[in-house]
């Protein structure tokens, strides 16, 4: 009797075209690899797609061993270019950046990855927008794109659809299978086909009935988290204000099971989504309505506040020690927006920094998941025991586990905690 072989053979799936291998283009492809598509993920970026075809992987959750297997199935590679690459595919999928250029959408990315894509597209193929943005985009700007290159009509002649990323850097109980993934189509075959797709890489799909209310659930879930975040950051001011744990009455809080739900206050919100995409749907509103999505609008004032707050708080803090600014030497902990990633993109770690070294500061900043550049005057240092007896004041930006805080409690003499860190009890917190 033959033992069951460890490796079955996989079902070959189709050919997937992923445009983008960022944060949510490639953890998608590497999904996509393990379930039997053949995966092509594009990206312009030369380094990226050299260190990706060796291996290497520049994204946090995505290992370096889950990046070589999926090299040694030959069933994904990363290339610069569509020529060579994108003929024929059965699935493309856009996860393009949206940043804002002067408060405004630049969709210039979605618009490039259209245009090229329109070039190999075929009759019966599929395309899904994943890139966050303001509702009509994929019917008014990507539909019309893709037909006039390929001279193919949407609906008739191949599918389209949108679904929103849900991903959390970082997050190893929410991921891009356990995380029911919002699905939609331009027309009901659309839906089937963006559908089917899907349920090949998620636990759960959730059909929506046009790619406006899809691209509006994403809206939606970041401005409903931008708009409570803000909410609590203005509580914590106000309550340090008045001499009140506002730690002790979030937790607190935490314990009602029914109709709150729990967020905390810090230096200010990063990264690609929370600072921008709420932006793209004032921008629409105020666009298309003439109005001003308030919420949007104040969540922004008070968010983006919070790293002028903090020195703020670091100025009163010195002062305390009858030290100013100037001079002080200063080790900020933590540069990413988010524990345990790399990503500091909007981060208010630089910001702070920035700030600090206009005034004077000798400002020392540390993060083992930050490779990219620091702002100008801050100087890259290693977490360790001379840097923490040495500062004026640390202060804790982002909470890595990499950071061995009861160190921190030990030799630091004045610590500012912006994440109530539990070894810090004994801190000032924001
Ligand atoms: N990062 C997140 O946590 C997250 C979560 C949900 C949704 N989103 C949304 O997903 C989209 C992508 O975000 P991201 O974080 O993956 O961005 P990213 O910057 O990490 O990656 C985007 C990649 O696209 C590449 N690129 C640029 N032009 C291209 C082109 N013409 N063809 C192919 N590739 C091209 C870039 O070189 C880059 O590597 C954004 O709209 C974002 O709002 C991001």
């Amino acid at each position: 009797m033959s033992s069951a072989d460890p490796n079955p053979p996989i079902a070959r799936r189709g050919k997937l075209v992923v445009a983008g291998q960022g944060y949510v283009g490639l953890p998608l492809a590497m999904r996509a690899v393990e379930v039997g598509w053949d995966v092509v993920g594009v990206d312009p970026d030369e380094k990226r797609v050299k260190r990706l075809n060796s291996g290497d992987s520049y994204v946090d959750d995505i290992p370096n061993a889950q990046l070589s297997a999926a090299l040694t199935t030959g069933r994904y590679q990363a290339s610069t270019g569509y020529a060579d690459s994108a003929s024929d595919f059965d699935i493309a999928v856009i996860t393009m950046p949206t940043p804002l250029r002067e408060g405004n959408p630049d969709l210039s990315y979605i618009k490039d990855a259209s245009r090229s894509l329109a070039g190999f597209l075929s009759a019966g193929a599929t395309v899904v927008l994943e890139s966050t943005t303001y509702p009509g985009t994929t019917e008014e700007l990507v539909a019309p794109l893709l037909e006039e290159g390929s001279g193919l009509k949407a609906g008739t002649d191949f599918h389209l659809g949108y679904s929103p990323e849900r991903i959390d850097p970082g997050n190893t109980t929410w991921t891009l299978v356990t995380t029911p993934k919002v699905v939609s189509g331009i027309d009901v075959t659309s839906l089937t086909k963006v559908k089917d797709f899907y349920d090949t890489l998620v636990d759960v799909t959730v059909p929506v009935s046009s790619p406006k209310e899809a691209e509006l659930t994403k809206l939606l879930e970041n401005t409903f988290r931008h708009v409570n975040i803000a909410l609590v950051n203005e509580l914590a001011m106000f309550a340090h204000e008045l001499g009140i744990d506002v730690w002790e009455a979030i937790d607190a809080a935490s314990t009602k099971p029914f109709g709150y739900m729990r967020f905390t206050p810090g230096p200010g919100v990063g990264g690609h989504c929370l600072p921008i995409d709420p932006s793209y749907l004032s921008w629409q509103v105020k666009q298309t309505l003439g109005q001003p999505f308030r919420f949007v609008e104040l969540a922004n004032d008070i968010n983006d506040h919070m790293p002028d707050y903090v020195v703020g708080r670091i100025s009163a803090q010195l002062n305390g020690q009858k030290k100013p600014i100037n001079g002080s030497r200063i080790l900020l902990l933590g540069m990413a927006y988010k524990k345990n990633t790399g990503d500091a993109r909007e981060s208010p770690g630089p910001r702070i920094a920035s700030l600090l070294t206009d005034m004077g500061a000798d400002v020392r900043a540390c993060d083992p998941h930050v490779d990219g550049p620091l702002p100008a005057r801050v100087s890259r240092v290693d977490f360790g025991v001379e840097e923490l007896r040495e500062a004026d004041l640390v202060v804790v930006l982002t909470d890595h586990d990499a950071f061995a805080f009861a160190a921190v409690s030990e030799y630091a003499a004045h610590v500012l905690d912006c994440r109530r860190v539990p070894e810090l009890s004994s801190a000032e917190r924001l």
